[in-house]
């Protein structure tokens, strides 16, 4: 796709990407690396994780560590540092999902969700602080329109996406001026795990996009394009911002009509 930004932007900066070994958060550690970063993705899943870095090339590193687990991500953290010499950007975009109705999710399931998404991104951001020690430092956490907008059998996606949006308002405050800190809430974007569990059956091209202003599914390049907006100079003030990549969808159903007279 055109891009606004030029090659050799994110030259010498490095980038530390959560849950970057598949779908929207590995098309951003690609475009990272296309634009010159040093990149780290990490996951559960060592081999994913592996086959994530050789997709990306350029020397890009994967990890696996669980967000859960706050030793080990600070350790892949430290990692990416003694290869790389420094961090400056990190993306906190693990998560997991299901749809279940309240009452066919059990706690524990509950609290699965909220635990990667949530204090996942807790983990993420509060291990990697005091490793990023270069100007203009720039946080991303990946959060969704269920933090905003009330949906059924998303019960711990809700409260989780939500709790993600406050943290990166309330790390905006503490953490400036030297560290940015900002959301991106992607839209339906197509070909991702995400749409394949939240919209089984659907499909970008299915005729399942009047409600959306845009009138189709987004690419995951184009979050890819959000982030480097976001962690680029010409987001310098920008912070404590979510950053709606969704074809307007939040705003509401577009499909409506007049009716027949
Ligand atoms: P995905 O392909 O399933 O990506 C999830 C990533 O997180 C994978 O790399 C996965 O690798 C990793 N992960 C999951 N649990 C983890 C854990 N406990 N610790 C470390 N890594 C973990 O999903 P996606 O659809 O591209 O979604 C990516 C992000 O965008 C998510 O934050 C999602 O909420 C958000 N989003 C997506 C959409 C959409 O249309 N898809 C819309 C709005 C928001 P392993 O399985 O190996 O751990
Ligand atoms: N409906 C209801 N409960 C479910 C469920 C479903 N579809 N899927 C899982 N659960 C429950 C499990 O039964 C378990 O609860 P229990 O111990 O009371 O039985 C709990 O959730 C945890 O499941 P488990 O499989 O042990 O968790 P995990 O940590 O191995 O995996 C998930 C986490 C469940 C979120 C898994 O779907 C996952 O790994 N997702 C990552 C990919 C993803 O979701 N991508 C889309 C991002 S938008």
């Amino acid at each position: 796709m055109e891009s606004a930004f030029r090659d050799g932007l994110l030259n010498g900066k490095t980038a530390f990407v959560a849950g970057g070994t598949s779908g929207i958060n590995l098309g951003i550690a690609k475009r990272f690396a296309q634009l010159g970063a040093k990149v780290c993705v990490v996951g559960r899943n060592p081999e994913k994780a592996a086959n994530a870095a050789a997709e990306i090339g350029a020397g890009a590193l994967g990890m696996s560590a669980d967000v859960r687990d706050y030793a080990a991500i600070r350790g892949a953290l430290e990692a990416t540092v003694a290869e790389f010499g420094k961090l400056d950007i990190v993306v906190s975009g693990a998560a997991g999902n299901f749809l279940a109705p309240a009452m066919g999710m059990s706690a524990n399931a509950f609290r699965t969700v909220v635990d990667i998404d949530l204090n996942g991104t807790f983990n993420v951001f509060r291990a990697c602080h005091d490793l990023l020690n270069t100007p203009g430092a720039s946080l991303i956490a990946i959060t969704a329109g269920q933090a905003v907008n009330a949906s059924p059998l998303q019960i711990h996606a809700c409260a989780a996406k939500a709790g993600i949006n406050q943290a990166v308002r309330v790390l905006a405050m503490e953490w400036g001026p030297d560290i940015r800190v900002n959301g991106i809430s992607p839209g339906p974007i197509a070909g991702t795990e995400g749409m394949s569990r939240l919209a089984p059956g659907q499909s970008a091209d299915g005729g399942h996009q009047e409600r959306i202003p845009l009138k189709r599914w987004g690419r995951i390049e184009e979050v890819a394009e959000s982030a480097v907006f976001l962690c680029s100079t010409s987001a310098s003030y920008v912070t404590g911002t979510i950053l709606d990549c969704d074809g307007g969808s939040q705003l509401g159903d577009a499909s409506r009509r007049m009716p027949a007279a």
